[in-house]
């Protein structure tokens, strides 16, 4: 993996696990291992797929699974498309992660606004590639809005989600 996927992936598992944790706070009964794993090999094609052009959401799910990760498999499927509605009441590790890497820019965690400004500034080159993203974004807006009302937090509080200098997703907090 390139080095920039992988601080990607650090981040991403951080946002994910931080998350997971505080809606398991709430009741959910979020599978915290599967998420951290799914989290850190959501990308794990991603280098190859850039010179073959594969679909790296399929080609790592594939991989995982010959390997016997069955669940991480499923869950890195979806991580970019969940590409089917999600139970209202429950959050799924599908979501988390796919969730999770929508806030990771990078490695800079940002607000979905922002991810999705430049998302559309990198790839929104024609109509139907706009098209394409305006789709993802409501999907991810909608894993959004479930999250916020299971965790009953007001939204800017929640889009200032940051990490704090020294790391750890211990050390995620929501900015006032
Ligand atoms: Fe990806």
């Amino acid at each position: 993996m390139l080095e920039n996927i992988i601080s990607h992936s650090l981040e991403v598992a951080k946002v994910a696990l931080f998350i997971s944790i505080e809606l398991n706070k709430k009741g959910q009964t979020i599978d915290l291992g599967l998420v951290e794993a799914a989290s850190l090999l959501h990308d794990l094609t991603k280098t190859e797929c850039l010179q073959t052009k594969d679909d790296h959401a399929q080609t790592g799910s594939q991989q995982l699974k010959r390997m016997g990760y069955e669940r991480v498999g499923e869950v890195v499927a979806q991580h970019i498309w969940l590409g089917k509605e999600g139970d209202p009441s429950c959050v799924s590790e599908e979501e988390i992660v796919n969730y999770a890497d929508k806030r990771v820019m990078h490695d800079r965690i940002v607000p979905l606004e922002e991810r999705f400004n430049d998302l559309k500034a990198r790839y929104g080159l024609n109509q139907k590639a706009m098209d394409y993203l305006e789709r993802l974004q409501k999907e991810v807006y909608g894993i959004e809005n479930k999250i916020l009302s299971i965790l009953q937090i007001p939204p800017d509080d929640f889009q200032r989600l940051f990490v704090t200098k020294d790391g750890g997703f211990k050390k995620l907090i929501f900015s006032k």
